[in-house]
């Protein structure tokens, strides 16, 4: 094994979940790692505390007249269950069919892994040819929640021109991929409450109102049956697809056949009257991510329940608000909430969507950079999943981003098995040289 996947192995093994604070010490040594390794890069990098999981800054020496380049991504990872699922533990990375097995393989440790490494190669043979700042989070599968603030109070020294993420995917195997448009997001938490105790379901069902089946009745009402949302003034703003982007996308290597074989549905299935890629990528979702209560034990138990919650999140696109699209769909549900049950709405993250234009001078780097790298032309893509934080680079920092995937379709990301091909991770740290290279207009 070299040297590069060995350092990938040390890095996979921290488990570095942001979401649970059982893993606090994990996270926060992950990200002391990462401060050593930068450091031994060559770079001058430091731990930022944060009110919630620190942020992990590095630079080399910047020099007037150079253009300076952000890159971003994250050293905190998904929960990893359900467990039973994994056919090697999650945090003892695993190598086979030439491919990568652990949790965070591929979101984010394997792609900003590369970057890192990419500079550290650079650096033992000259100079950088750009001035670099990295910024590596530690609370992105949680929403990113210290990170505006972050900027907001370090814009001056986070000043860039650029910002390069490697956190998103490819369209297939050995296809380089820029990704120009991302979805935002609004997340809710729901719970609806009916008798003030659990019941006997023979005693008093039939004259109490059951919470599960009121929600699940609720639930039911976001959507209509085409597949449309039924939330009023959902769709206000949507922007169409432009005419360039149908032509693009309908020529793509992967098409509806590969994404149902990927992900094993026995049908696609979406709102009606728009191809499955402009489903994913440019019309908004709403999705119910959880429902939970009663009786989850093995055997029956003939109880009426007294509460029961759903975890939702709504994907959006240019345009939506997501303060706009939290309130819509809260008049929605107080509308349709049966009287019988009392509803309780929670509010969660939400991040902005992300478009920005491929064929801009940057945007045109980024493309020769990864038809350097793969040899081959590049897919102009939008993607379905979200990053927050792009959109407040654009708003604070002023500058734009570009997303350079480097995950496959079937990476597993945020489920069982996750990976990462050891190929595209050495053409990572190719594609990290060639980047710099291009964007310093050199
Ligand atoms: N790397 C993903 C985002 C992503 C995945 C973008 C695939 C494009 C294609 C990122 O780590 C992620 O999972 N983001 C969350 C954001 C949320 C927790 C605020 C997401 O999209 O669910
Ligand atoms: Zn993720």
């Amino acid at each position: 094994m070299d040297a590069p996947l060995l350092k990938l192995l040390e890095f996979l093994r921290f488990p570095s979940i942001s979401t649970d604070s059982a893993y606090a010490n994990d996270v926060q040594r992950c990200a002391e790692w990462l401060v050593r390794e930068l450091s031994d890069s060559g770079l001058d990098a430091r731990l930022q505390t944060t009110p919630g999981h620190p942020v992990v800054i590095a630079k080399n020496q910047h020099k007037p007249g150079r253009r300076t380049v952000l890159i971003y991504g994250h050293y905190d990872v998904q929960p990893v269950d359900p467990l039973a699922l994994w056919t090697h533990p999650p945090f003892e990375p695993h190598v086979e069919d030439g491919k990568i097995f652990a949790r965070g393989a591929t979101d984010n440790k394997g792609q900003i892994l590369v970057h890192i490494l990419g500079v550290r190669e650079t650096l033992t043979h000259g100079d950088l040819p750009v001035n670099l700042i990295f910024l590596i989070e530690g609370e992105e599968e949680c929403g990113s929640t210290h990170l505006d603030d972050f900027l907001a109070v370090h814009r001056d020294e986070l000043k860039c021109d650029i910002v390069a993420v490697s956190d998103t995917g490819m369209i297939g195997r050995g296809i380089p991929t820029l990704t120009y448009g991302l979805r935002g997001i609004a997340a809710m938490e729901i719970k609806v409450t009916g008798p003030s105790g659990d019941l006997h379901s023979g005693i008093y069902g039939g004259a109490v109102a059951n919470p599960l089946t009121e929600l699940a009745r609720l639930l039911a009402t976001l959507h209509d049956d085409s597949g449309r949302v039924a939330v009023a003034g959902f769709y206000e703003g949507v922007e169409p697809v432009q005419g360039w982007e149908k032509n693009a996308w309908a020529t793509l290597p992967q098409g509806e056949a590969e994404i149902r074989a990927l992900t094993g549905s026995p049908e696609l299935f979406g709102e009606a009257g728009f191809t499955t890629h402009e489903r994913l990528w440019a019309r908004p979702t709403a999705e119910i991510n959880g429902i939970g209560g009663g009786y989850q034990g093995l055997g029956t138990k003939t109880v009426l329940p007294s509460e029961a919650f759903a975890k939702l999140t709504f994907r959006l696109v240019p345009n939506q608000q997501p303060e706009a699209v939290l309130e819509n769909v809260k008049a929605h549900l107080r509308k349709h909430v049966s009287s019988a049950v009392r509803l309780e709405i929670m509010t969660g993250h939400s991040g902005e969507p992300y478009l920005m234009n491929p064929h801009s001078a940057d945007g045109l780097a980024a493309q020769r950079a990864l038809q350097k790298t793969f040899g081959r032309d590049v897919a102009l893509i939008r993607e379905g999943g979200s990053i927050p934080i792009v959109q407040t680079f654009k708003k604070i920092l002023g500058a734009d981003t570009l997303l350079l995937g480097l995950a496959l379709p079937d990476c597993h990301a945020h489920a069982p098995n996750e990976n990462f091909p050891i190929e595209n991770f050495h053409a990572g740290i190719r594609l990290n040289q060639a980047l710099l290279e291009e964007l310093s207009g050199g």
